[in-house]
């Protein structure tokens, strides 16, 4: 079964055709974050402006990559939230338009939950169930248990900033730019190959220790400010981005291993934009194998972590839910459970 993906929850305009639910045969990606990142952050009406002008190239683009024609689709699968409501309502539009005119089901699709489908694409063993998955994006930090496609339970989340908001808010205050979780990513790594430490504790790990799986990170951004603004305060902008990265990462590790001691899931997915951080994906692989945990780990590519279509249509062919064209509409508000 072939499914073309569409997805504009934020700043990007993607599409991609998906075969099965794991072999992807295109996949283009247009982004504005250029624009954004003159202006420090997203501008909404910004966002949707130039998804209007994007968004049939990037199908276009992606039939002729896969030397597809529309005929060949089965069936079209549209994030319909959470997001930008300027931003969704461009590919909603556009999917319902196409399903109409073609012919074809369409299957509405929560972003956040497919995001934790990229673990599904170009694999040759699919994770097995039950699965836990920490989604760690720009606006959500979500702990979820997935028993089966079709059952999932929340098990915990930020009380206040997502975890991609706290690299962003703390980029910015270093003068990083945005998006400012590959900025802090990449200054961090330099530095630390120049100064190896496993001393890095400038910053406070938020709800490390508490008895639940919730997170907290908007006092991160306060901790950073704080230090900037010390009279003697010399900032080293390498070690800051090294120090909260680690803050970060140690309580998202934590609390996620925590869980998984406790729920013994089979496999332990990372998804969303966060995933894409190199020291998070290594503290994990170490920390699974020194706790001796028993599960297999997933993290998707790094260009599969970040907002994608292929990871639209898997989830659509896995969780497929043909829905009226007409009883679709976009869900700005939407969480991951529903
Ligand atoms: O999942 P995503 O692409 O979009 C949303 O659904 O929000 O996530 C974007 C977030 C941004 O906050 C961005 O700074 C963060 O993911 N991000 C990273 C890295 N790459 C993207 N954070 C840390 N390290 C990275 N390498
Ligand atoms: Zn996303």
């Amino acid at each position: 079964m072939t499914i073309l993906g569409i997805e504009t929850s934020c700043d990007e305009t993607a599409a991609a055709l998906i075969e099965d639910g794991k072999t992807i045969l295109s996949s283009v990606v247009a982004s504005s974050a250029e624009i954004h990142a003159k202006t420090g952050g997203i501008i909404p009406e910004e966002a949707a402006r130039k998804q209007i002008s994007h968004i049939f190239p990037v199908i276009n683009r992606c039939l002729e990559e896969s030397s597809l024609a529309i005929d060949a689709v089965d069936a079209i699968a549209v994030t319909i939230g959470p997001g930008l409501i300027g931003s969704l309502l461009v590919g909603v539009e556009t999917a319902k338009t196409l399903a109409r005119v073609f012919e074809k089901p369409i299957v509405p699709v929560n972003h956040l939950l497919a995001h934790i489908y990229a673990n599904w694409l170009g694999r040759e063993k699919a994770p097995s169930f039950p699965a836990l998955a920490l989604v760690v994006s720009g606006g959500h930090t979500d702990l979820v248990l997935l028993k089966s496609h079709n059952q999932l339970e929340w098990i915990g989340g930020t009380r206040d900033d997502a975890a991609g908001e706290a690299f962003d808010k703390t980029a910015r205050l270093l003068g990083l730019g945005y998006p400012g979780g590959p900025a802090i990513s990449k200054l961090a790594g330099s530095y630390l190959s120049k100064h190896p430490t496993n001393n890095l504790r400038l910053f406070p790990r938020p709800m490390i220790g508490k008895n639940n799986f919730d997170f907290s990170f908007s006092g991160l951004k306060t901790a950073v400010s704080r230090e900037i603004q010390k009279p003697d305060s010399k900032i080293d902008k390498g070690l800051f981005a090294a120090e909260v990265q680690e803050a970060i990462c140690e309580v998202l590790v934590s609390k996620t291993l925590k869980a998984a001691a406790l729920f013994r899931p089979k496999s332990l997915l990372l998804a969303g934009g966060v995933s894409a951080n190199l020291r998070l994906r290594n503290f994990f692989e170490k920390e699974i194998g020194s706790r001796g945990l028993i599960l297999d780990f997933f993290v998707p590519p790094v260009a599969l972590c970040t907002d994608n279509a292929a990871s639209i249509a898997a989830c659509a062919y896995y969780k497929l839910k043909a829905t009226p064209w007409r009883d679709i509409s976009s869900k700005p508000e939407l969480t991951i459970a529903g």
